[in-house]
């Protein structure tokens, strides 16, 4: 028998399993026909780890064994995307597709067209880009012009391929698909949620966005994925396809799930009609939730021909199903309060499918609703869950009444603290104005934390719970002066847990202004118009003392919220607690906004393992701010980044009295992501 020691390994033997492994992947995921079981595979791939061990220097990243590579700790890096990721206009009748239909036969002036129906399949809009075939990265829609590096989790999607397998792959491939989770997968997830006392997924779309937004790209990769490409960016150095049937082809040989083949191309109309009636039923047995169909003109002159309005193409619609309805009954009506003490009532509700999801719950909005509903506490209800992720009553069915229904009465005192409730003459809502209720301070908190604001990961809402419990944070300043002591006298925080949370709350005092301002919770202030007043004013101390003619000027900013940021810096605890924050070490400014040139000029080695990042992901963040990469260290070099282990190239750097940068000065370069 020949010697399979890890020693005799060569390159060719680590190429032939890797490509092996690729075909089985594709037998699997892409394909859903195995050719192998489950054990055979993991033979191959664990004979593959073992090779790969022995020979560290021929780990690629598009090795299968590179699925779930290194663990992100910093925020996602935003991806300015090369062409904007655009949307689908909607219909949701006959009428309203002929009308499209109608539209495209115009703007074709009388060519004959086909168009191609795939199913719309509610996921999240995904871009994944590849250099001479090699996954390089991949990227979360966003706001259709930047969206979020997402590389490390997408990487971890089986059906996706981390290597072309094309002969000949072009400069550049950008596919752009949705990213899945199938129903029966998505059940588990929730299940395995509520087992552990989680706050459930409320919708497979919910949860695929949930699981590529993960910080532990090991996390995404439990959560079984899907993807299937439906369009294109940006492309270099291949011939585009003629249609957009035979681009799904070339994505098919290249590797990647292509939604399913409905029909051949439609000439008529009335044949997509036809497949809508179809699919109305159909749709509850596929394995995937889908909304609607998307119909698109099969060739890519007619689509260059019709174009796109500002948010969508003119050669595409999506044809959606109504919202998906139940009926169930109305157990109680409690009632939760936000952050700015309105009190918003929530109606309990008999557990009921709608739409391929349990809901037990639905928001009220507020008094006035009820009252348009007329709802009763008992009552049988209509709910609906139109797409979105929030289900809502749309009707009460009066007519089935009891007579044992009761009203729902608005509450005297606030829920949680049991003061006075106050009903602005003006205003809908409810609201509990002691500014010491417990409920309030949890909500601000958790909004100061939250992922937009000051981003602290480890602050959800059972930690907050037991510091505002055991009273150890009041207010944001209390954060701040949090340490490990208090923590390890929490239930929750083990020693690993309160170091963690204590790195995290340090690290948030570098926020940009535009992040701490939206954090304040200030009333009418979101993100944008923060970060509209962060990059006028600049820093915290101009902010405070604009006057409502300064803060007129910013373009986001209107009357009513100029009267709400004056209001707010006018109060003496505000201007206290700001000077808290302050003395506290919390940034006030905002960095000038210099992404794509700030490392201009500069030059990067690297040497050594990276723990926070790998090689490529840093590599790629010198080049988005205008630096580069180089190999080999000289006098030129601007600076040395040293991980674990560092070579030679170390001594060298060390010899030539070049800077070096460990792995933390290297993103404290860089600045916040
Ligand atoms: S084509 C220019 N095809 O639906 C946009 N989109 O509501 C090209 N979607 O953002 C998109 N299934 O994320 C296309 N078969 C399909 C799709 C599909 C789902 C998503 C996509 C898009 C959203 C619009």
């Amino acid at each position: 028998m020949a010697d399979r020691r890890p020693r005799d390994v060569s390159k060719e033997e680590i190429e032939l399993l890797r490509r092996g492994i690729r075909r089985h992947d594709h037998f699997y995921y892409v394909l859903d026909d195995p050719r192998i079981s489950d054990g055979e595979y993991d033979a191959l791939l664990n004979r593959l780890k073992t090779l790969e061990a022995a020979r560290p220097d021929l780990v690629t990243p598009d090795s299968p064994t590179q699925r779930v590579g290194g663990k992100p700790s910093v925020a996602f890096a935003s991806v300015a995307h090369k062409i904007p990721m655009l949307s689908l206009d909607n219909c949701y009748s006959e009428e309203e597709f002929l009308d499209w239909h109608k539209r495209v036969r115009g703007g074709l002036k009388g060519e004959p067209y086909e168009l191609v129906v795939e199913p719309k399949i509610d996921g999240l809009s995904c871009s994944i880009e590849y250099e001479r075939g090699v996954f390089v990265r991949a990227s979360t829609r966003g706001d259709g012009e930047t969206g979020e590096d997402v590389s490390l989790n997408v990487r971890t999607i089986r059906a996706v391929p981390l290597k072309l397998d094309l002969e000949d792959p072009p400069a550049f491939f950008e596919a752009r698909g949705e990213v899945y989770i199938d129903k029966k997968d998505f059940e588990a997830i929730r299940e395995e949620q509520l087992d552990e006392g989680g706050e459930p997924f409320v919708n497979p779309r919910n949860a695929a966005a949930g699981s590529l937004r993960q910080k532990d790209p090991a996390v995404a990769a439990k959560r079984k994925l899907k993807f299937f490409a439906h369009s294109y960016g940006y492309l270099e150095g291949m011939e585009a396809a003629k249609t957009h049937w035979d681009y799904l082809e070339y994505c098919r040989k290249a590797g990647f799930p292509v939604p399913l083949i409905i029909t051949k191309p439609c000439k008529d109309p009335s044949e997509v009609l036809a497949l809508y009636k179809d699919y109305a039923s159909k749709r509850a047995g596929l394995p995937y939730e889908i909304d609607g169909l998307v119909v698109k003109v099969n060739s890519h002159t007619s689509q260059k021909l019709l174009g796109f309005t500002a948010k969508s193409p003119r050669w595409a619609i999506a044809f959606k199903y109504p919202a998906q309805q139940a009926t169930t009954t109305v157990k109680n009506v409690w009632f939760s309060v936000g952050r700015t003490g309105v009190i918003t009532p929530v109606a309990g509700l008999e557990p009921v499918k709608c739409g391929g999801v349990t809901i037990s719950s639905s928001t009220l909005h507020n008094f006035d609703e009820i009252k348009r509903l007329g709802l009763k506490i008992g009552d049988r209800v209509i709910i609906e869950r139109a797409g979105e992720v929030i289900p809502k009553v749309v009707k009460v069915i009066a007519g089935v009444r009891t007579g044992k229904e009761e009203d729902v009465l608005p509450p005297s005192k606030c829920p949680c603290c049991g003061s006075e409730v106050f009903k602005d003459d003006e205003a809908v809502a409810y609201r509990c104005i002691n500014p010491s209720c417990s409920s309030q301070i949890m909500r601000s908190l958790l909004h100061f934390a939250s992922r937009d604001a000051m981003n602290i990961d480890g602050l959800g809402e059972s930690s907050v719970e037991q510091l505002t419990g055991k009273k150890l944070v009041a207010a944001f300043p209390d954060l701040y002066r949090l340490k490990r002591e208090d923590l390890l006298g929490l239930e929750l925080f083990k020693d690993k847990k309160a170091g963690n949370l204590l790195a995290q709350i340090e690290a948030s005092k570098k926020q940009p202004l535009s992040r701490l301002i939206y954090a304040l919770g200030i009333p009418h202030i979101g993100e944008k118009s923060a970060r509209g007043l962060a990059e006028h004013f600049k820093n915290m101390k101009a902010l405070m003392n604009s006057g409502f003619e300064d803060l007129s000027r910013v373009s986001e900013i209107g009357p009513i919220i100029a009267r709400s940021i004056t209001d707010f810096f006018g109060e003496t605890q505000v201007k206290g607690l700001i000077a808290e924050l302050e003395r506290l070490g919390v940034n006030m400014t905002e960095p000038e906004r210099a992404k794509g040139s700030k490392l201009e000029g500069k030059s990067f080695v690297f040497t050594g393992e990276l723990k926070s990042l790998t090689r490529e992901e840093a590599e790629r963040l010198v080049r988005e701010l205008g630096g580069k990469e180089v190999s080999s260290v000289s006098s030129k070099t601007s600076y040395v980044v040293i991980g674990e282990n560092p070579g030679s190239k170390y001594d060298k750097a060390k010899k030539l009295g070049l800077k070096i940068l460990t792995e933390k000065e290297f993103h404290e370069l860089l600045g916040p992501a």
